[in-house]
């Protein structure tokens, strides 16, 4: 090779490496942001960034593109490891062209994760872009479409998990939405289908760009991401811990960890958590980090929803994801958000064959005309349908209430889930004492000389036959009332039996989850 071209290369690799230059990097620092290269250094293992299409450009000759081309084009691409394992990774550069998507940017991505989901590793995507490239026009759009393709071929096959970390707007959202994982960073990033600007002369609304769609308002009021980050060393981490729990794909196992917590650990703190008040509040992610190895908990989408608690633990080392009600928060009834975050997330953990630990402790789904006509039956039935389905290890433990339909949604065995234990303090009835007395003895209670007297009679009678777990347990629909500080040890004892188990479904296109 001549020394010309020799020269040539490393010019052009070194111009690469300086991404849109030295001002435009002053300038995302400034902004609170890393670079595109800091990123992956910090999301991957050290040195282990094995780039591809270094070299690419695009290829437009208007608006005077022609005679600016940054090899790269404003995306790095290539292939990595976390914690030893390998992922295929893409990081827009904000610094080039505003990390805006070309054609030849558009294939980049689109070549690593069709060799991602050829070869089953995790695809993990840092937006920072200002969109579609205005000078490529609809080739740009095109280009769009081709990656929502792949992300759509791709779910359920591979993990795929996005981190915003600047703009992402119009269109472009729609990659990350159709990701299983979003991660935002606090105060420099935000996702919206149309900006401040266009909102306010269609609608008249006044909004901030981070009111409408900054880390804060997806994290807790769309849900749209799933973790709210400090800024982009924080989602790097998260992105990092999130992995550790994941299989590389949906033919491989989840990873075992090494685990010094004993299975059999009990833990007396638990046989006082539930209150004897049956309308006092706890906080269920104290059994959860109870139950979990070394009290390990990733809680996913933690400020939405917050009356299901869904997210991964370990236990006796291997990952499981849990699906709990929270009576400490609205009592831990199952509304629309709740129904629907909680059946995404055991999507995915069936998708990706990591079994799961349900806790229940539910009222019932959630009265109200909003409720109703924001469609709870087709949304909940999402939750119900996500655990019917799911064919991964279940085992459900009931910790206190377990009403109405709620009993049959949250993994009862009806649903084929595997083990089902209860708490001493079940109450498992079609309603509660107050609610089931009122309908059956209307009459009685009104005739009554004293009818709170006799109210408060009725309900105790109702509550020594039914609020209890005997009437399941004696008909097997509970297979064993435990002492709660036993939980790990009997959780743990059942997933392990279940850990082979071979469930099915009948040979189909897909299911029509109600949607
Ligand atoms: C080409 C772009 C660009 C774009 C930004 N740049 N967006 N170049 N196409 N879409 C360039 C700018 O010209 C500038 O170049 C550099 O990136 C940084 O941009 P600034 O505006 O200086 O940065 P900032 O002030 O931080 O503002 C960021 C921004 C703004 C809010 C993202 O750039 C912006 O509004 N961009 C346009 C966003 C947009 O409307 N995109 C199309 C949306 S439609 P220099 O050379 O000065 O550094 C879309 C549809 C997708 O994306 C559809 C998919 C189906």
């Amino acid at each position: 090779m001549s020394e010309d071209v020799r020269d040539r290369i490393r010019r052009l690799e070194s111009a690469s490496l300086e991404g849109g230059g030295q001002e435009r990097v002053a300038k995302q620092h400034a902004a609170g942001k890393l670079t595109a290269r800091e990123r992956l250094d910090l999301l991957l293992d050290q040195g282990s960034f094995e780039e591809v299409d270094q070299l690419v450009t695009h290829r437009c000759h208007d608006f005077g593109m022609e005679k600016q081309r940054i090899p790269g084009d404003g995306v790095l691409t290539g292939f990595g490891r976390i914690e030893g394992r390998p992922v295929a990774v893409f990081a827009q550069d904000f610094t080039v062209f505003g990390g805006s998507l070309s054609e030849a940017f558009a294939e980049k991505i689109c070549k690593i994760m069709d060799l991602a989901v050829k070869v089953g590793i995790p695809v993990i995507g840092l937006n920072d872009s200002g969109g579609a490239r205005i000078q490529e026009g609809v080739v740009s759009l095109g280009g769009y479409a081709d990656i929502f393709l792949r992300n759509t071929i791709c779910s359920g096959v591979i993990p795929q998990i996005s981190a915003i970390l600047g703009p992402c707007a119009g269109g472009a959202v729609y990659s990350p939405a159709i990701t299983d994982f979003v991660f935002m960073a606090k105060g420099s990033s935000y996702m919206f289908v149309t900006g401040p600007e266009v909102i306010r002369t269609v609608t008249h609304e006044e909004v901030t760009m981070e009111r409408l769609g900054g880390a804060q308002t997806h994290g807790q009021i769309s849900g749209v991401s799933h973790f709210t980050c400090a800024d982009d060393m924080d989602t790097l981490a998260g992105i990092r811990r999130l992995m550790s729990f994941l299989p590389l794909n949906n033919a491989a196992d989840p990873p075992i960890r090494v685990c010094d917590d004993p299975p059999d650990r009990e833990d007396e703190r638990l046989d006082h958590l539930v209150p004897e008040d049956p309308n006092k509040p706890y906080d269920i992610k104290e059994l959860i980090r109870c139950v979990a190895d070394a009290g390990d908990f990733m809680e996913v989408h933690d400020q939405y929803a917050r009356n299901i608690v869904v997210g991964f633990v370990r236990m006796a080392g291997r990952p499981v994801g849990v699906v709990a009600n929270q009576p400490a928060h609205l009592a831990g009834v199952l509304d629309i958000d709740a129904s629907v975050k909680g059946a995404r997330f055991t999507r995915f953990c069936d998708a990706f064959n990591i079994p799961l630990l349900i806790l229940e402790d539910v009222p019932g789904f959630l009265p109200g005309v909003a409720q109703e006509h924001g469609g709870i039956i087709r949304q909940g039935a999402k939750l119900l349908f996500a655990l019917a389905e799911a064919t991964v290890p279940k085992v459900t433990v009931i910790t206190r209430k377990a009403y109405g339909g709620a009993y049959c949604v949250m993994g009862s065995k009806h649903i084929r889930t595997d083990f089902n234990f209860a708490f001493p303090t079940a109450e498992i009835a079609v309603m509660g004492p107050q609610g089931a007395v009122n309908i059956l003895y209307r009459r009685e209670i009104e005739a009554a000389a004293e009818t709170e007297a006799k109210r408060a009679e009725l309900v105790r009678s109702y509550i020594d036959k039914f609020a209890n777990p005997l009437v399941a347990a004696e008909r097997g629909f509970v297979d064993a009332i435990i002492r709660p500080r036993e939980t790990r040890r009997r959780v743990i004892t059942a997933l392990a039996l279940a850990a082979n188990k071979r469930d099915w479904m009948p040979p189909k296109k897909h299911g029509n989850i109600p949607l």
